[in-house]
């Protein structure tokens, strides 16, 4: 089979460079449409397509994005791989601004997004409990030592509902669930991935202390971009890494992500 990655950009990443026979290609699905067009061609002989997040011009906040939308789109043009980059705030005193994690792990505490493709009529419950491809996110982690990032590799990542940053308190307390960093994308995301049987992995870049830290100011929207700007090449030069370390073809996911809705559907089928 052939491998097919979908890379979703966050703040800062509106598109990637290098893409042979490159075109922007706008999407439908039944939920409704993306958050843009989507960018496909071919990187060293594997196919991309490249979406967005928040839209070229950043349009999209994080609380209305459609992150449904976003998850169809990608799986409709098939890919089978969907690393999804993001900026975060640090929650611990060495990921420091500038540094990345590949992530491993989630806790969502959004409250107004529409978290699953299933619902009435069609009962799935999927497995959540290793949220990540453990092969995709290897590769990931492999790229970005590459390109001479500091990367920490793990990592809980806590999403927070926005667009407002966290109370002091909040991130206090997100510290002491042992969360690593915090962000307002992850969630859905993740889960709609894993149910559409994509391997999914998560980049995300730290771009602030967020505001716990007694030594560093609150976080605020000019520091974030004067990071993201000083380090904009990181995530690209990641992506520009993978092909030679992933391979044009694709064997079944070790983990099983592609897999995902083997055992999880509930309803009958109707007679
Ligand atoms: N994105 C970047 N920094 C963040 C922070 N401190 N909190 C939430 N999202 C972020």
């Amino acid at each position: 089979m052939q491998r097919k990655i979908g890379v979703i950009g966050g703040s800062g990443v509106y598109q990637i460079e290098g893409l042979e026979g490159a075109g922007w290609t706008a999407v439908e699905t039944p939920w409704g449409a993306p958050s843009d067009q989507i960018l496909t061609g071919r990187l060293a002989g594997i196919e991309m397509a490249f979406l967005p997040r928040h839209g070229r011009g950043h349009r999209h906040a994080p609380g209305d994005l459609p992150y449904r939308a976003n998850i169809d789109a990608l799986k409709r043009l098939g890919c089978t791989d969907v690393i999804a980059v993001s900026a975060v705030g640090s929650l611990r005193e060495d990921f420091r601004p500038g540094d990345m994690v590949v992530v491993d792990q989630f806790i969502d505490r959004s409250t107004s997004r529409e978290p699953s493709f299933f619902g009435s009529g069609c009962v799935a419950h999927v497995s959540l409990a290793d949220p990540t491809c453990p092969a995709l996110s290897a590769a990931c982690a492999t790229a970005l030592r590459d390109t001479g990032a500091v990367v920490h590799v793990g990592g809980t990542a806590l999403t927070i509902e926005g667009p407002q940053f966290s109370t002091r308190a909040e991130s206090r307390l997100y510290r002491s669930w042992g969360c690593d960093v915090i962000g307002m994308t992850a969630m859905p995301e993740a889960r709609l991935a894993r149910e559409a049987e994509l391997c999914y992995a998560s980049v995300a870049m730290v771009t602030d202390y967020d505001c716990w830290h007694p030594d560093h100011g609150a976080v605020d929207v000019a520091a974030v971009i004067a990071v993201l700007s000083a380090n904009a090449g990181v995530a690209k030069a990641m992506i520009a890494a993978l092909p030679p370390i992933l391979g044009t073809g694709r064997r079944p996911c070790p983990a099983g992500c592609d897999h995902a809705l083997d055992h999880a559907v509930m309803t009958a089928p109707a007679q």
